[in-house]
C-alpha cells in the first residue's frame, strides 16, 4: 500500500521485511550513527510511520512537521524520548517493545554486578598489560553474593526478572515499586517491599529498574548515595538520569560506596567528567537488550505495531491508548 515509513537506524532485517511487505516506501537511515535532531526533523515530513530509537528526541515540534504521521514505534521498552502527551493530542499512536527484552536486560544487570563486584574488568586490564605475575592471596579481592541483600528499585518486569535470578545465591530481596505489591517476588523469594531509605541502608547490591519520569529523575542523588553501605554496589540498566551522575562520581571517588555498574548515562552517550577515570565502576554502552534474539524480536514487534496502526487496528503495545479514540 502507499504507506511511507522511516526507520531511524538499521535494525534486524526481519523487522524491515515485515514493513516492506505492507508499505510502499520503507526508508532506513543509511548512516552507522544516530540522526541529529535536525536530520530527523527533515526526514519526518510525509511519513505515515516512524520507527525510532531511544536516542531520538521525538518532540511536539517534530510531530508538527509530520502532518501525516499516524504512529511512532519506539524500538525500546522505555519511551521517555517521546513526548507522549503531544502525540496523544495530535492523535498519533506511540508504541514500545515490552516483554521481549526483559530477560536480556536482567542478564545484563547481573553481568554488570559480577563484573564490578568480582573486578573482572580491572583483572582483564591487568592481565592484558602483562602485570599478572602470578596468583596472589590479596590480588583484586571483590565481594561475595551468597546470602547477601539485593535491593531492587522498580520491581516491574525487568526488576522482577533480575530479582528471580538471585535464587542461585539465596539472597534476601528488598524492593520498591510505585504500583501494587509484587506477589511473585513476595511468594517465590520472600521479598519484602520497603521504602527507598530502608532499601538503600540495608542492601549490599542495588539494581535500578524504574522508568524515567519527572518523579524518578535524580531519584538517587548525593543524599541517597550517602545512605548506602560503603561496601555496597549500585547497578543501573534503566535510564541514566535516574541517578545524579555527578553525585555518583563523587561517591565513587570518595569510596562512599564500593562500586557501580552502569549501562546507561544521564546525558547519553556523554559521560560526566571523572567517571571514566575511576576504577570502581564498570561502564557498558547501553547493551541491556543487545542480544541477537532480543533485538530481532524488538524489530518484529515494532514493525507489527506499525502495520497494525496503518491497518487501523489496535497495536499490541500501545502506550497512549487515549490516542486511539
Ligand atoms: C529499552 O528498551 O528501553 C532499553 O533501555 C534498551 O536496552
Amino acid at each position: 500500500m502507499s504507506f511511507n515509513v522511516y526507520v531511524t537506524r538499521q535494525i534486524p532485517e526481519e523487522g524491515i521485511n515485515i514493513l516492506k511487505k505492507f508499505c510502499q516506501t520503507v526508508e532506513v537511515n543509511p548512516h552507522d550513527r544516530p540522526l541529529t535532531y535536525d536530520e530527523l526533523f527533515r526526514q519526518v515530513k510525509g511519513r505515515d510511520a516512524i520507527l525510532t530509537m531511544l536516542s531520538d528526541r521525538v518532540d511536539a515540534a517534530l510531530m508538527n512537521e509530520a502532518k501525516s504521521l499516524k504512529v511512532i514505534a519506539n524500538y525500546a521498552v522505555g519511551y521517555d524520548n517521546v513526548d507522549v502527551k503531544a502525540a496523544t493530542t495530535k492523535g498519533i499512536i506511540v508504541t514500545n517493545t515490552p516483554g521481549v527484552l526483559t530477560d536480556s536486560t536482567a542478564d545484563m544487570a547481573w553481568a554488570l554486578l559480577f563484573s564490578i563486584a568480582r573486578r573482572i574488568v580491572e583483572g582483564d586490564k591487568l592481565t592484558r598489560a602483562g602485570k599478572f605475575i602470578g596468583w596472589a592471596p590479596l590480588m583484586l579481592l571483590g565481594g561475595d553474593f551468597i546470602g547477601k541483600t539485593l535491593g531492587i528499585i522498580g520491581a516491574g518486569r525487568i526488576g522482577t526478572a533480575m530479582a528471580m535470578r538471585s535464587r542461585g545465591w539465596y539472597m534476601k530481596v528488598f524492593y520498591t515499586t510505585h504500583s501494587n505489591r509484587n506477589a511473585v517476588l513476595e511468594e517465590m523469594l520472600g521479598a519484602k517491599r520497603v521504602d527507598l531509605e530502608t532499601l538503600l541502608k540495608e542492601s549490599d547490591f542495588i539494581s535500578i529498574h524504574t522508568s524515567l519520569s519527572e518523579k524518578t529523575r535524580h531519584l538517587i542523588g548525593a543524599k541517597e548515595l550517602s545512605l548506602m553501605k560503603n561496601t555496597a554496589y549500585l547497578i543501573n540498566t534503566a535510564r541514566g538520569a535516574v541517578i545524579d551522575e555527578a553525585a555518583l562520581v563523587n561517591a565513587l571517588k570518595n569510596r562512599q560506596i564500593a562500586g557501580a555498574g552502569l549501562d546507561v548515562y544521564e546525558e547519553e552517550p556523554r559521560l560526566k567528567p571523572g567517571l571514566a577515570e575511576l576504577d570502581n565502576v564498570v561502564l557498558a554502552p547501553h547493551l541491556g537488550s543487545a542480544t541477537i534474539e532480543t533485538r530481532t524480536k524488538m524489530a518484529v514487534m515494532a514493525a507489527e505495531n506499525i502495520i497494525a496502526v496503518l491497518n487501523k487496528q489496535k497495536p499490541k503495545n500501545c502506550v497512549n491508548p487515549e490516542a486511539l479514540t
